[in-house]
C-alpha cells in the first residue's frame, strides 16, 4: 500500500478513480485536487464515509492546492475538459496543453519522485505536455489508453463470442484516436487465435468498434464523455504499480527506437511495478500490424510539435 496517490481533476473520471483507488486499498490517504471550489472536498468526504460500508480505512480528503499532495508517491491526472459530441481528442489539445502543464509543475514541485499516470486527452499528447514539464523520466510518465481501448476490445469480442470478458486477452496499441491498432494477432480465447472463432468480417467490424468507442459513448452522454472503464483502467495501472505486480498492459510510453519510433508518445506493451514503466516489451507484430502502429504514432508526433509552438 501507498502513502499517498493523488488524483488530479474531480470531474467524472478523478472522482471515479479516487474511489476505487480508496476501494482497492491501494493507499493510506487518497487526495483529489481541483480548482472548482468545495468540489473535491465534498466528493472527498462523501467518499470516505463509505469506507466503514465498503471496508477501506483510507483517508479520503480533497483541496484546491497541492499542498496537500506533498510527497505522494502516484499521481492520477484527469484534468481537463472532456469532449462534446462532434469533437476529436485533438480538439482539445490547447486548452488541456495549459491544464496539464500546469498540474505536472506543481507535481514536480510537491512531490519530485512520484510516478504519474495520464489521463487527459489528448492522451498522447498530454503524456508528453507532462513529462516535459515535470522534467520526470519516461520512467515516471505513463499514459491511459491501451488499458481502455483493450477493455473495449475484449468486451465485445465476449459479447460477440457469448464467451467470458476473462478468457479473452488482446492489446490495442497506438496512439489513443482513430488510428489505434488492435493486434489481432495477439488477440485469443484462452490461447485459441480469435481469428478460429469467427469470420474476418465480423472481427473487422469490432475492431471498428473499439477504434470509436469513446465517441459512441459521448453521443449518448452528449455532455461529457466516458469515465467507469477510464477511471477502471487508470487504476489498474496504479495497483500494477502500487503492488509491484510487474503486469504486462498496453500503456503510451516515450520511446527511443522500439518498434522503430523515436521521440514520440504512443502505445505499446508496458511491464509497470514499483518502478513505473519498469521495461517497453518490443517484440514482433504484424508488418501491416507495424505499419498502422508507424501511421499511429505518426498522427501523435504531429499533435505533439502543436503543443511546442504554444
Ligand atoms: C474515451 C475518452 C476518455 O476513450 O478518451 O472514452
Amino acid at each position: 500500500m501507498f502513502n499517498k496517490v493523488a488524483v488530479i481533476g474531480a470531474g467524472n473520471v478523478g472522482a471515479t478513480a479516487a474511489q476505487r483507488v480508496a476501494e482497492k486499498n491501494l493507499a493510506r490517504e487518497v487526495i483529489m485536487i481541483d480548482v472548482a471550489e468545495g468540489i473535491p472536498q465534498g466528493k472527498a468526504l462523501d467518499q470516505w464515509q463509505s469506507g466503514p460500508i465498503e471496508g477501506f480505512d483510507a483517508r479520503v480528503r480533497g483541496s484546491q492546492g497541492y499542498d496537500e499532495a506533498a510527497g505522494a508517491e502516484l499521481f492520477i491526472v484527469t484534468a481537463g475538459i472532456a469532449r462534446k459530441p462532434g469533437m476529436s481528442r485533438d480538439d482539445l489539445v490547447r486548452t488541456n496543453a495549459g491544464i496539464v502543464r500546469s498540474v505536472a509543475e506543481n507535481i514536480a514541485r510537491v512531490a519530485p519522485r512520484s510516478i504519474i499516470i495520464v489521463v487527459s486527452n489528448p492522451l498522447d499528447v498530454m503524456c508528453y505536455v507532462a513529462m516535459k514539464a515535470s522534467g520526470f523520466p519516461r520512467e515516471r510518465v505513463i499514459g491511459m489508453a491501451g488499458v481502455l481501448d483493450t477493455a473495449r476490445y475484449r468486451m465485445f469480442l465476449a459479447e460477440a463470442l457469448g464467451m467470458s470478458v476473462e478468457d479473452i486477452q488482446a492489446m490495442v496499441l497506438g496512439g489513443h484516436g482513430d488510428t489505434m491498432v488492435p493486434l489481432v494477432s495477439c488477440t485469443t480465447v484462452s490461447g485459441i487465435q480469435v481469428t478460429q472463432l469467427m469470420p474476418r468480417t465480423q472481427l473487422d467490424a469490432i475492431v471498428d468498434r473499439t477504434r470509436n468507442g469513446g465517441a459512441e459513448i459521448v453521443a449518448h452522454l452528449k455532455t461529457g464523455s466516458a469515465y467507469y472503464a477510464p477511471s477502471a483502467a487508470a487504476v489498474q495501472m496504479a495497483e500494477a504499480i502500487v503492488l509491484d505486480k510487474k503486469r504486462v498492459l498496453p500503456c503510451s510510453a516515450w520511446l527511443t527506437g522500439e518498434y522503430g519510433l523515436k521521440d514520440v508518445f504512443c502505445g505499446v506493451p508496458c511491464l509497470l511495478g514499483a518502478g513505473g514503466l519498469e521495461r517497453i516489451l518490443d517484440v514482433e507484430i504484424s508488418d501491416d500490424e507495424r505499419k498502422a502502429l508507424h501511421t499511429s504514432a505518426e498522427a501523435v508526433r504531429s499533435t505533439q510539435v502543436t503543443v511546442d509552438a504554444l
